[in-house]
C-alpha cells in the first residue's frame, strides 16, 4: 500500500513514519509512506499557498493552483490511488472503511489548513471525502495520520500477529476483552484465576463473557448491529437471569423491611 500525503507541514507525517508499527511496516516494505509539500508547487518568491476568501470574511482558503500540481505529483508517485480530502465535511471514518481502503493499490490524502481549500478542487480532482469526527481540527494532518494508521492494520504482515486484527474491538462489532499482565497483583487486585488455568477454552470463553460485559455497559448499540452467535445469546440470557434473581431478591427483600417496621 502507497500513501503519498500532500501537506504544508510534512515533518508531522515523517515522524509519524518513523515511530512503532508503522515504522517497521515501512522497513518490511508493506507500506509506503511519503509526503508532498504542497509549497513546493506554489509560484513565486513567496510561494503563497492561500488567500483571501472571495465575498469576505474571516479566515484564509488555499489556493487551487498549487494543490492542483502537488495531486499531480502525487498521482505521478502513485499513479492508481485513491485521492481522499480529510475534512470534516466528509463521510466519517470508520473500521469498516478502513478496511475497504486497504484494498486499494494506495491512497493520496491531502491535508486542508485555515478554513478549507478551494471548492474548485473538489470537482474533479477528488475521489473521496473523509472525517475522522465531528470536530474541527486544525488542519488534515492528524486525520490523515489516523487514516493511515487504521488502513495499515489491515494489510497482512503489518501487525505482529496474522490475526491480532480480526480479533479486535469492532471487527466482531463487541469491545475487546480485559487484558493482564504482570504482576499478578497490583493496587490490592489480582489476575482473573481463569487466565492462569491454562485451559484455553475456559480463557476463551471468559474473554467472550469480558467483550459481552463490556459492550453492554460500554456500547450497547454495537449489540444492536449483529446477529448474535448462540453462544453469546446464551451469555446476554446469563445475565438477564442474574439480573432477574437480583431484583427479586431485593424486591423480597425491600417487603420484608417494611413488614417489619
Ligand atoms: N480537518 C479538520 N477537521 C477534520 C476532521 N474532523 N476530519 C478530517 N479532516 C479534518
Amino acid at each position: 500500500m502507497q500513501f503519498v500525503v500532500l501537506t504544508l507541514f510534512p515533518e508531522l507525517l515523517e515522524s509519524f513514519g518513523n515511530h512503532g508499527i508503522i515504522r517497521r511496516a515501512v522497513e518490511l516494505q508493506k507500506i509506503s509512506l511519503k509526503t508532498i509539500q504542497i509549497r513546493d508547487f506554489a509560484e513565486g518568491r513567496h510561494r503563497v499557498t492561500d488567500d483571501r476568501p472571495y465575498g469576505g470574511g474571516p479566515g484564509m482558503v488555499m489556493k487551487p493552483e498549487p494543490i492542483a500540481r502537488a495531486l499531480q505529483a502525487a498521482s505521478m508517485e502513485a499513479p492508481d490511488a485513491l485521492k481522499i480530502h480529510l475534512t470534516p465535511q466528509g463521510r466519517p471514518f470508520s473500521h469498516t472503511i478502513a478496511g475497504e481502503l486497504a484494498q486499494k493499490k494506495g491512497l493520496i490524502l491531502l491535508c486542508g489548513r485555515y478554513e478549507g481549500i478551494d471548492e474548485r478542487i473538489g470537482d474533479g480532482f477528488i475521489d473521496d471525502e473523509i472525517s475522522i469526527g465531528d470536530y474541527i481540527l486544525t488542519g488534515g494532518e492528524i486525520a490523515a495520520m489516523v487514516v493511515i494508521d487504521a488502513v495499515s492494520r489491515f494489510i497482512p504482515g503489518v501487525l505482529g500477529c496474522a490475526d491480532s486484527c480480526e480479533d479486535d474491538s469492532f471487527s466482531k462489532r463487541l469491545l475487546e476483552h480485559a487484558h493482564y499482565t504482570r504482576p499478578y497483583e497490583f493496587n490490592g487486585e489480582a489476575v482473573p484465576e481463569i487466565l492462569l488455568s491454562g485451559d484455553h477454552q475456559r480463557v476463551k470463553h471468559w474473554r467472550l463473557l469480558s467483550s459481552m460485559i463490556r459492550t453492554l455497559l460500554k456500547r450497547k448499540d454495537l449489540l444492536f448491529r449483529r446477529l448474535l452467535t448462540h453462544e453469546e445469546l446464551d451469555i446476554l440470557q446469563d445475565f438477564q437471569k442474574d439480573i432477574q434473581s437480583i431484583l427479586e431478591y431485593q424486591r423480597q427483600a425491600q417487603n420484608n423491611g417494611r413488614n417489619d417496621q
